[in-house]
């Protein structure tokens, strides 16, 4: 099935064909989409129990912290960059940067601020709604600095680009030419906010796919595409909670995951792209439910224990709430978040080693950081 058509367009005197896609929606076949109702179900299933996981754990927000961290950090990892979770933490709460390099962490760190920035559009009145702007202010955030910032943040790009090999003459694929890009463009935000009667994970993987073959960025079209399912996943309300993030899965498979973008256009295999993104839906949601199970555990379980050492004080249980959305952390903040002096704070972050709660990060002589292991080591 043809999902587009080639363009022949000339970039530095060699000729090529670009893709153009078809708008959405894809055609499926009767057939097919029987087929993807078995998958369709135990997604759905997957998700209906996250969502009951959430319903039982107070402070949820602790969680989503923790989770649009792993996210962040995994999504660039498709992308190429190395961070681990524990120097994401120490880089935005201390501005330490453990082993990772700099411009990586900085990476991350923006693609959180992206993500919640948009988030917070979202659900406010005054705030863009899901479109084709919303989306550029996000690109613009996300390559904010260093290794970003000569790839045209905040903006489509102007160029002819290309996807694997070294010229646009042997790339595995060329995407639209740059004068189509903002008519495909709305038509993809048009598509999005029609009615259509694709079940809307369906709907989310095929938006997906289509902005990755538009490829309208210079750089950083992965990770805003990827970011998209995340938006998708909130404005549609498949969930109660913003608890489902894909990376984790798309990294692990990312050959398949390459492959599948891949076959959509070149063999207009929906399907195989569909059982691939119902799949990951699945695994994803079911072992978001269990780590948040997981991570409720561990801190009820860690307060009992602090609550049952001699000569415990309310300035270190009140350190110990603090934990969750400071998973590193150092003297001069709790100083600051709890409003104590240096010696008290020094108590209680010692009450808190005494119990394996917090770990000291390294030898520092200053700025030490402690971090709250276990519940990191949940999280990893
Ligand atoms: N064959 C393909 N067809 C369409 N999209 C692809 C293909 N291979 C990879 N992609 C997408 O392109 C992304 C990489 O594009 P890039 O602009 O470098 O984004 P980022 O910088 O966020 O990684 C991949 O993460 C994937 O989503
Ligand atoms: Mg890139």
């Amino acid at each position: 099935m043809k999902t587009g058509q080639y363009f022949t367009t000339t970039v530095a005197g060699e000729s090529v064909q670009a893709f153009i896609p078809n708008d959405l929606p894809p055609k499926l076949t009767t057939k097919a989409l029987a087929e993807l109702q078995g998958p369709l179900r135990a997604a759905e299933a997957a998700l209906a129990r996250l969502n009951l996981a959430g319903e039982m754990i107070p402070s949820l927000d602790w969680f989503i912290y923790a989770f649009v961290r792993k996210e962040a950090l995994l999504s660039s990892e498709i992308e190429g960059t190395q961070a681990t979770l524990i120097d994401v933490f120490s880089f935005e709460h201390a501005e330490q940067v453990g082993s990772s390099s700099i411009d990586d962490l900085e990476e991350v760190v923006n693609y959180v601020a992206a993500m919640n920035y948009a988030s917070n559009e979202l659900h406010s009145k005054s705030g863009l709604p899901l479109s084709v702007r919303l989306l550029n202010e996000c690109h613009h955030r996300l390559l904010q600095g260093g290794r970003g910032a000569d790839k045209q943040p905040g903006e489509i790009r102007r160029s002819q680009n290309w996807i694997g090999g070294t010229r646009p003459g042997n790339a595995a694929f060329v995407p639209p030419p740059p004068d189509q890009i903002a008519d495909l463009l709305g038509d993809l935000e048009r598509y999005i906010h029609n009615d259509d009667d694709l079940p809307a994970l369906l709907r989310i993987a095929a938006v997906h796919v289509q902005f990755e073959t538009i490829h309208p960025y210079l750089d950083g079209n992965g990770r805003v595409g990827r970011m998209l399912i995340a938006l998708l996943l909130d404005h549609w309300e498949i969930l109660s909670y913003p608890l489902l993030y894909l990376s984790v899965y798309l990294k692990e498979q990312q050959a398949d995951y390459y492959r599948s973008l891949e076959s959509v256009r070149t063999e207009g295999n929906w399907e195989n792209w569909f059982d691939f993104f119902l799949a990951g839906v699945e695994a994803v949601a079911i072992d978001a439910a269990n780590r948040a199970r997981q991570l409720h555990r561990r801190v009820s379980e860690d307060r009992r224990t602090l609550l049952e050492v001699d000569g415990v004080t309310i300035t270190a249980m009140r350190l110990f709430e603090h934990l969750p959305d400071h998973p590193v952390i150092t003297m001069p903040q709790v100083t600051r978040l709890l409003d104590v002096t240096k010696p008290t704070a020094g108590k209680a972050i010692n009450a808190l080693q005494r119990t394996g709660i917090l770990l000291e990060l390294g030898a520092r002589k200053r700025d030490r950081l402690y971090s709250y292991a276990p519940y990191i080591e949940v999280l990893k």
